[in-house]
């Protein structure tokens, strides 16, 4: 984890129980605590599969690494598929994709409120600092920009993605500039692109017992098939996401920063270029 700032730490989950010896940087999961969640709700089954969506995007300093490691492995499915926000942005035509970087989104929480109100006798929001001096407090709120450049690669992507009701831990909640209604069909189309098109994500199976998997959750999203299974999550922030900004060595520096398509051509037409004059020499 070198290259973060130093302020930066392993992210706390929101939700913590109160009478633990546990590390608060590690978080449990497990397909049997969903349950137990989801069973007075209405139509508890929506719980056997996990929507689409990346962790903690309603603090003000998101996680930017997750590390996933299970030490009991579904019998058969429960693949991990992880999407990536780089392609997302890149789906679009320029004139859209400009018009996304003009725009913010409020990310809420709501889901971890609800959760730690339903277990109050063993559960409570830990108000922080959650892995930034600037994570801190009850509410669980933020508004980032609706397209973040990545803070270690410098590529544009598109940032909410998830579901918006908080039974399903939704976070993107609306677009601030925007009204409800083409608000909603924004996210929707956002989160439709990436449930539909498979060529997005990659699947991860998970064949042994602590198999692990990581991804970059700045510019990926990830979606789960609950099947039973139980593990551990760490997870690193770093940065407050940016339309500009990126971190080389700890530091943050302002970026102009384009999408990882852009960046591909420039950079092949700058090898072809190379070996043009490579040719003529
Ligand atoms: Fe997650």
């Amino acid at each position: 984890m070198s290259g973060k700032p130093e302020s930066s730490s392993f992210f706390v989950n929101p939700i913590q129980p109160k009478d633990t010896t546990s590390v608060p940087e590690i978080t449990k999961i497990s397909s049997i605590g969903r349950s137990e969640f989801a069973k007075d709700m209405p139509n508890p089954r929506r719980f056997d599969e996990a929507l689409w969506h990346a962790d903690g995007q309603f603090e003000t300093v998101p996680p930017s690494f997750t590390s996933l490691r299970l030490s009991e492995v579904p019998k058969t499915g429960g693949d991990t598929l992880w999407a990536s926000g780089y392609e997302l942005y890149d789906r679009f035509s320029q004139p859209l994709r400009s018009f996304f970087e003009g725009l913010t989104a409020t990310f809420i929480g709501d889901g971890y409120t609800m959760s730690a109100e339903k277990f109050k006798d063993r559960m409570e929001i830990h108000d922080g600092p959650r892995g930034s001096p600037q994570n801190v407090g009850k509410e669980l709120k933020a508004v980032h920009p609706v397209v973040r450049t990545h803070p270690v690669s410098g590529w544009k992507c598109i940032f909410p993605v998830g579901p918006r009701d908080p039974r399903d831990y939704g976070a993107p909640k609306y677009i601030n500039e925007l009204s409800t209604l083409e608000s909603e069909r924004i996210l929707g189309w956002f989160y439709d692109l990436v449930s539909q098109n498979h060529d997005m994500s990659v699947r991860f199976r998970w064949r042994n017992k602590n198999d692990m998997g990581s991804s970059v959750s700045a510019s990926d999203f990830v979606d789960a098939d609950v099947q039973q299974r139980s593990g551990t999550t760490a997870v690193l922030s770093t940065v407050q996401p940016s339309t500009t900004k990126v971190l080389v060595r700890g530091l943050v520096y302002e970026w102009q920063a384009l999408g990882r398509r852009r960046i591909s051509t420039l950079a092949a037409s700058h090898e072809r270029m190379r070996w043009l004059v490579s040719k003529l020499m």
